[in-house]
């Protein structure tokens, strides 16, 4: 494509990786003389990389393009030739495809995380007029060869930066459209990993976050050839210099393994907070989700994971309302928040996704249970959070500063929990660990002063 002037906007819904993926989105285009806007008003291309995995998301995009569509259309009025690129990216254009063009005709592009690797060559497929026309151009095919072959390294790096190192997933829970939309699992190659991560680096990250649909079963080639496991994985990222701080996510119970507890216990970059969701507290409920572990399992990976660093606090994530789920395996999964004590959840009403084996189950739960049982749980777990907060008023904790915060004289930080801190300083600051004082503890931050 020849060099251009075009402005492009990129809004991501959903998870980290599709942050990840949005990021690249915009890396890829660059060099062909895109640059980005934060407005749609005032872009010409609008790229929505979307998420499938509720019904609530997958509203929000449709929305959100009924106002695009708006945009579009005004643009027109005033210009007939400055037609906007609408296209829609991510795990809706995956699982939709060709609908999305049926249902919103006004879109010129569709999709999925498996292809955005050829967006320019799409973006000109598309402006090149057949006849006064532009074709539509759908792309959701599983390539045989890995888009991260095909991905530019970054030039804007955040302080704390998002590596994708193990995509898709094979677990198959039976609620789940993340392996229908990201396809079979796939790990990088350590190589590749260690390579983006020293780049990175050397822009100015001192965190990084590894991500994954289902990271802890990485098993991508390491350097001798053989496959290595993320722990050992985390092992050679602890060796390079200037990286302080080592997190990823998501994970599953079923895929803990002995080197990754050896890296809590050993890796000092290796931070002291991890996401691993359980789902449910009853053993039922985990059977019905296809989940194949049991709580006795998840609570023993708990204690483990204590004895590797005693230090170590956790977050979850919680589906109320599972096809079948009575009061009781509610209560159970109450007892289970209880009995691990978490510094911070994520909860979801159950939302049947089209294709999953529980969206045909003749056993759903009618919206107002779950919406009492969602109110419950996330009142436990949010005295559990105020709890683990408040626990740190009068310690002195390192945190991270990279952003502003909402008052003028005011930055915000991360501590090793992902706790956010408000600071008074400036973005001088950014890219500092301090150790901070902290003062008050409230139900979703931190704020402290400088010792
Ligand atoms: N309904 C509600 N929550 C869901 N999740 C995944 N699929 C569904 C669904 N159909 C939740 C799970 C998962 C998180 C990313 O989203 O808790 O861990
Ligand atoms: Fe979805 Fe996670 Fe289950 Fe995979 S392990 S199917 S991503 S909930």
């Amino acid at each position: 494509m020849s060099a251009n002037s075009q402005k492009v906007y990129v809004k991501n819904y959903g998870c980290q990786m599709n942050v990840y993926d949005g990021q690249k989105m915009a890396d890829l285009l660059k060099p062909h003389g895109y640059t980005i806007t934060e407005t749609p008003e005032d872009a010409d291309v609008a790229i929505l990389n979307t998420c499938h995995i509720r019904e609530k998301a997958e509203h929000k995009v449709f929305s959100d393009l009924g106002r695009l569509s708006v945009v579009k259309k005004n643009r027109k009025k005033v210009d007939k030739n400055n037609d906007m690129i609408i296209a829609v990216g991510g795990c809706v254009g995956q699982a939709e495809g060709e609908e999305i063009t049926r249902q919103a005709p006004y879109v010129d592009m569709v999709f999925g995380p498996q292809s955005y690797h050829r967006l320019p060559e799409m973006l000109a497929q598309v402006e090149h007029k057949v006849k006064g026309k532009r074709r539509k151009v759908v792309d959701t095919q599983f390539p045989t060869v890995s888009k991260f072959d095909f991905l530019p390294s970054t030039d804007k790096t955040p302080v704390s930066a998002f590596i994708s190192v193990q995509e898709g997933c094979d677990k198959f829970c039976h609620f789940c459209v993340v392996p229908y939309t990201r396809g079979a699992e796939y790990s990088r190659s350590v190589k590749e990993i260690l390579q983006e991560t020293k780049h990175l680096i050397s822009l100015g990250a001192k965190e990084v976050t590894l991500l994954g649909q289902n990271v802890n079963g990485y098993h991508g080639e390491g350097l001798d050839g053989n496959e290595w496991s993320l722990g050992r994985l985390i092992y050679s990222l602890a060796e390079l210099e200037g990286l302080r701080r080592i997190r990823y996510t998501t994970s599953h119970p079923l895929d803990m393994h002995d080197e990754l507890y050896n890296a809590h216990r050993d890796v000092e970059q290796l931070m002291p907070f991890l996401h691993l969701p359980v789902q449910s507290g009853s053993d039922r409920i985990l059977d019905a989700m296809n989940r194949k572990h049991k709580v006795v399992d998840y609570l023993k990976i708990i204690e483990k994971l204590r004895a590797a660093r005693s230090d170590i606090a956790f977050s979850s994530d919680f589906i109320v309302g599972y096809p079948g789920e009575t009061a009781k395996d509610h209560q159970d999964t109450l007892e289970l928040i209880k009995e691990v004590g978490y510094a911070q959840a994520y909860s979801f009403k159950y939302s049947p996704r089209p294709g999953t084996p529980a969206s045909i189950l003749q056993t759903q739960v009618a919206d107002d249970i779950k919406v009492t049982r969602l109110a419950e749980l996330q009142h436990l777990v949010n005295e559990q959070q105020i709890a683990f907060n408040q626990s740190k008023v009068g310690q002195t904790l390192e945190v991270l500063f990279d952003r502003e915060g909402k008052l003028p004289g005011q930055i915000i930080g991360k501590t090793a929990y992902m706790q956010s801190v408000t600071f008074d300083g400036d973005s001088s600051l950014f890219g500092n660990f301090l150790d901070v004082k902290i003062k008050h503890g409230f139900g979703n931050s931190l704020s402290g002063e400088r010792i």
